[in-house]
């Protein structure tokens, strides 16, 4: 374990619900690890007037809660002496002198400014740090999703940032992509050579991406309502793991040539325009139901939810990506609220054999299949089909199972533990380039304006079960269905 560079970070949203329930105890699991230097400086920066200490006792509760039989008191104390807070209103020019004051002497120290406040605040705080003169050569930039809401508004605080901060200064966090299985992906794809001829059309039938949740919209009504299913999670997360399935090899792992790949895949994913969305899109929206026998309200009597709302909480999709590679094989992405599981799995579902000559056993099981799963637990699983024991050749199929946190009984480092250091380290690789932006914002924005002229509305799903039954009826169209569903 390589101890970081000593830094500075400032969490902008410094009261809010991702810094004191993710990034504080990122930091410190990282502390507690011995990879941060005891020069090394954090900053929560929000707009309530709190002390230093009050800001440390807030921070411990929420850690402490958090972190659970990890948070350790003794530690704690060390961490803690790394924990500052400036109180400073975004919008207010003056109030960043007291962090200019704070910073100065420190130019030669790498420099985190983590944005986690709403992304129309992003351009104000820039403006008026790049005033402070608080931006170093060795500052970054990060982040939080959603970047904008549109194509023009996302492209408005791009251009905003990038008036301070150049590109290679700007990290736009997914942090999807920080998770342990996204990086096995490429580990399994790129450190293997068995998969990579197997990887295409002719040989994979389709592609099955989800990613379930059972909660509900939590204390984040306002925001929701204002979002949905497809911007809050199709637009960055879900795409981002299209990305890693289907990119080419790149030719090095540097963060461009990564990146690079990436872009492609966005730029070949086929248009759904107007009409398309009524055959190739399904969205729903959950009522009241029960998860796991635990009675839940429906989505319009959550709070801060206008009653008339046809937010949706539920996508599914039908993909095509327009290479050689994938010509004919159907990408089908799935996400929603209160659904009946927690879960996140990619499926790759391989081609049957060409020429029988075995009793194949009658179930849609027949198929190979691959199942990456990144949550609840991590593991890669491949079915094959094997002979039933006893006499005859019946087959049946068994599955070769690795478990990854069995296998290598650690923990594996939580999402936002290993993009945060990627920010001090300046490694780029896990973050989202302006382009791959531009264009996942390209190809949603069509969807949406084909939901508001052709489609009727979200389509009413059960809290508790998997979405609306159209979603089921989108994939057994083609012949297929969901890999729960089998
Ligand atoms: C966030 C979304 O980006 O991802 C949330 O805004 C969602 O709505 C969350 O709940 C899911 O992340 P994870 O890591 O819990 O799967």
């Amino acid at each position: 374990m390589t101890i970081l560079p000593t830094f500075d970070m400032l969490l902008f949203g410094g009261t809010g619900d991702l810094v004191t329930r993710k990034l504080l105890p990122a930091l410190y699991r990282r502390f507690v690890a011995g990879q941060v230097s005891a020069e090394s400086r954090i900053f929560g920066v929000a707009r309530s007037n709190l002390t230093r200490a009050a800001y440390t006792a807030q921070a411990q509760t929420a850690c402490s809660q958090f972190l659970g039989k990890e948070f350790a008191a003794k530690q704690w104390d060390g961490f803690s002496r790394l924990l500052d807070y400036v109180s400073l209103d975004a919008g207010a020019e003056k109030d960043y002198a007291a962090l200019a004051a704070l910073l100065a002497d420190r130019e030669a120290v790498v420099r985190v400014f983590f944005f986690s406040t709403a992304s129309n605040l992003f351009a104000v705080i820039c403006q008026n740090l790049a005033k402070a003169k608080v931006v170093t050569p060795l500052s970054r930039v990060v982040l939080e999703k959603p970047l904008g809401h549109d194509t023009v508004s996302a492209n408005l605080i791009n251009e905003q940032v990038g008036a301070v901060f150049a590109e290679k200064q700007i990290y736009r966090i997914d942090h999807y992509l920080g998770k342990e299985t996204v990086q096995n992906l490429m580990a399994l794809r790129f450190g293997n050579a068995l998969f990579e001829p197997l990887w295409r059309r002719g040989l994979i039938k389709h592609v099955q991406i989800t990613v379930a949740e059972e909660l509900g919209v939590e204390r984040r009504g306002n925001f929701y309502d204002k979002t949905g299913a497809m911007r809050d999670m199709v637009q960055n997360h879900l795409l981002q793991l299209l990305c890693i399935m289907a990119m080419e090899p790149p030719a090095s792992s540097d963060a461009d040539a990564v990146r690079d790949e990436k872009l492609k895949v966005l730029r070949a994913l086929r248009p759904l325009r107007d009409r398309d969305v009524l055959t190739k899109t399904v969205r729903g929206q959950y009522k009241a139901g029960a998860v796991r026998g635990v009675p839940v309200p429906g989505y319009l009597q959550e709070s801060d939810i206008a009653s008339d709302s046809s937010t949706e909480t539920f996508v599914a999709l039908k993909v095509d990506i327009d290479t050689w590679r994938w010509a004919g094989v159907p990408f089908y992405l799935r996400t929603g609220k209160r659904l009946q599981d927690r879960v996140t799995e990619l499926v790759v579902t391989f081609e049957e054999v060409p020429h029988p000559i075995f009793d194949m056993p009658n179930t849609t099981h027949t198929a190979n299949e691959l199942v990456i799963r990144l949550q609840p637990d991590e593991s890669i699983t491949l079915t094959i089909l094997a002979k039933n024991p006893g006499e005859g050749m019946r087959l049946k199929p068994v599955s070769l199972a690795l478990d990854l946190g069995e296998t290598f009984k650690t923990r594996s480092l939580d999402a936002y533990e290993r993009l945060l250091m990627d920010t001090v380290k300046g490694n780029l690789t896990l973050f989202m380039r302006r382009d791959e932006l531009d264009a996942a914002w390209a190809w949603i924005d069509p969807i949406r304006a084909g939901w508001q002229q052709y489609d009727e509305g979200p389509k009413i799903y059960i809290a508790g079960t998997w979405g609306p039954a159209s979603s089921s009826a989108m994939l057994s169209r083609d012949g297929f269905a969901w890999h729960d569903e089998l």
